[in-house]
């Protein structure tokens, strides 16, 4: 029986890479995001690339009614639930000088209630089957704080320890938790990057690595291996020395 797979932002980037990878393993898909043109390009690639079905949703996870209705949809049309992939975010600059809070609320909201509101309508029908696995993406940016980013890091960081709380709670259903922490990986969000980035990742190659990963019942994947020996070698050293040695 084919995999049953629910992706949030897989419009674009790494969750548009993850349902093309799923679809391969010729898996039941869900793709959700806002912009319905390009979901509709991916779903297309989906069917081409050997997935089961492909059902599109035209979704804001910011909205927790949409993202409940949508859940149920799902698990309707696909008769269950095995992954659930809360990846859709937005990487804006907190705009702290500006006065206003709206730019860094976006953030949040989507960064870590976007992940709430997308996973937890799926854990009962995982519960009720003593299964499933579920996956956030969060990033290397939960590991050091970005400067004028810091509302991703603590967005990233926020949906990493949700992570490890849950998988704790879940672990008598037998629910799995990854949390996932890419460095650079190209997509429309890094595509704006005017910095140096190192060890970046191919989209494809980096969702290969994570369906790897999530396969594997990895608890926290850091990608690429480089990043994760830096982090773990620099673990001790003052963020501002950190960032005058590899930027
Ligand atoms: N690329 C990297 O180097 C990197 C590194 C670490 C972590 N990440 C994380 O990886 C995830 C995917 O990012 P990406 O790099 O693939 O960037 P991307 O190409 O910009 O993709 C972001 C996706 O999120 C969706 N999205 C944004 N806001 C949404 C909302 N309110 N409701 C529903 N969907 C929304 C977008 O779709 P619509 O605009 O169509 O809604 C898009 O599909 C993000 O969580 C990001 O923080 C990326």
């Amino acid at each position: 029986m084919s995999e049953k797979v629910f992706i949030t932002g897989a419009s674009s980037g790494i969750g548009a890479a993850l349902a093309i990878e799923y679809a391969k393993r010729g898996a039941t898909l869900g793709i959700s995001a806002r912009r319905s043109e390009k979901l509709t390009g991916i779903a297309q690639q989906c069917k081409e690339s050997g997935a089961a079905d492909v059902f599109t949703y035209t979704l804001d996870v910011t909205d927790q009614d949409s993202s409940a209705d949508t859940a149920k949809e799902f698990i309707a049309a696909a008769n269950g639930i095995d992954i659930i992939i809360a990846n859709a975010g937005v990487a804006y600059s907190d705009k702290i000088s500006s006065g206003e809070a709206t730019q860094i609320n976006q953030v949040f909201s989507t960064n870590v209630l976007g992940v709430t509101n997308s996973i937890i309508p799926f854990v009962p029908t995982m519960k009720e089957n003593s299964s499933g696995k579920i996956v956030i993406i969060s990033s290397i940016a939960s590991f050091r704080p970005i400067a004028f980013h810091g509302g991703y890091s603590a967005s990233k960081s926020a949906v990493r320890m949700l992570a490890d709380s849950w998988r704790m709670a879940l672990k008598k259903y037998k629910i799995q938790l990854t949390a996932i922490c890419p460095g650079f990986i190209v997509s429309e969000m890094t595509d704006e990057n005017k910095f140096p980035m190192p060890f970046l990742l191919e989209t494809e190659d980096a969702a290969r690595k994570m369906v790897k990963a999530i396969d594997n019942g990895k608890k926290t994947y850091i990608l690429p291996w480089q990043v994760k020996m830096i982090l773990y070698a620099t673990r001790w050293l003052p963020t501002p020395l950190y960032y005058k040695i590899f930027f």
